[in-house]
């Protein structure tokens, strides 16, 4: 096999941002649209990238140089923050899945050289990289399970979420890995960071309605911002984090429930911490409460906050006036899909 088509859905946090960086559990589901990957074997020792949503197009370098971004070559002086991930991931798959004899020689006369291989890959997404659902640890969930088909490498989804995890946090030193796991696992997962515990619940049904603010968050800003305050306000700010994590537990209860009155109490107090570890904002902030009162059993920011989207549960009677609601703020309401299947092969 040469070439394989691999997609993973994007992610929304539902419970317990922030507090998960510090050991306690969150919530996440899996939603739709689909990140997509199209990888292909080569054997000229390239790496090459085409991803359009970020920009990226014609990217190229030789394998041996992957994850390096020596100033001195023509074929590139730094790597481009859309090529980040995809790369890092490629040579992460690399340099785990064989030694670095096999990765030198070539024309051994396996049926797999990995001497000579090259790897081009293209990926597109089916929703935009500002929303916030986590489209770059989906394009590297794509890539770590596309290379492990296309290598006879066979991976679990364990083994594929563990090499996509480290690549994120090469990337960005601090993460909790949900969104890896939502990418990978799919469904709605309970979650302890470094996939101490990923369990999958079996819900009756997530309607949820997702308002993007318009504003692209930068997640690294806003956990450093939160672990400046905890410096200066260690106990106050790990009260919280039990709280939130004791709001996480109740939560998944109702949630597996149907019991969306709970759920939506839950969410009201969980934004409240997050209001007080001070990540909403204005905008995030006057679409919750247009949302809670058009009629929604409770809203809450998704994910850093800062910007991104918020999230509401509501009656289905009070959808279209809490859709409404939130775009009369200036908000806009994104169709999705919640708890949909993890990592998969297209074709
Ligand atoms: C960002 O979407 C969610 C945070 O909890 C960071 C993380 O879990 O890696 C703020």
């Amino acid at each position: 096999m040469k070439k394989i088509t691999v997609s993973a859905p994007g992610k929304l946090m539902l419970f317990g941002e922030h507090a998960v960086v510090y050991g306690r559990p969150c919530l996440v589901t899996a939603v739709g649209q689909r990140m997509r990957a199209i990888v292909e074997l080569t054997e000229d020792s390239m790496f090459q990238l085409d991803a359009p949503d970020v920009s990226v197009s014609g990217y190229r370098k030789p394998m041996s140089e992957l994850g390096k971004g020596d100033p001195s070559t023509s074929l590139g002086t730094s790597i481009p923050k859309g090529a980040k991930f995809v790369e890092v991931a490629v040579k992460n798959f690399f340099s785990s899945q064989f030694t670095s004899k096999e990765r030198a020689s070539v024309g051994t006369g396996s049926t797999f050289e990995v001497g000579k291989a090259g790897i081009k890959v293209t990926t597109s997404s089916e929703f935009s990289s500002e929303f916030g659902f986590g489209s770059s640890s989906a394009a590297t969930v794509c890539v770590i399970k596309a290379l492990s088909e296309l290598t006879g490498k066979k991976l679990s989804k364990k083994n594929v979420f563990d090499l996509s995890y480290k690549t994120v946090l090469e990337i960005q030193g601090q993460a909790s890995g949900f969104d890896v796991a939502a990418a990978t696992f799919g469904g709605t997962l309970y979650f302890v960071i470094g996939g101490k515990v990923i369990k999958q619940l079996n819900l009756p049904s997530l309607p949820l309605i997702v308002g993007y603010s318009g504003i692209k968050a930068d997640t690294v800003t806003l956990v450093n911002q939160v672990k400046k305050k905890a410096n200066k306000y260690p106990k106050v700010i790990d009260d919280i984090y039990d709280s939130i994590g004791y709001l996480v537990n109740q939560a998944k209860n109702a949630l597996v429930k149907g019991d969306f009155q709970t759920v939506g109490e839950l969410m009201n107090l969980n934004q409240g911490y997050l209001e007080s570890l001070g990540v909403s904002s204005d905008k995030l902030e006057s679409m919750i409460h247009a949302a809670r009162e058009a009629g929604a059993y409770g809203a809450k920011l998704s994910g850093a906050g800062g910007g991104d989207c918020m999230i509401a549960l509501a009656p289905n009677n009070k959808v279209e006036a809490v859709k409404k609601a939130i775009n009369n703020v200036g908000g806009q309401v994104v169709d999705i899909k919640a708890h949909i299947e993890g990592v998969r092969i297209d074709g």
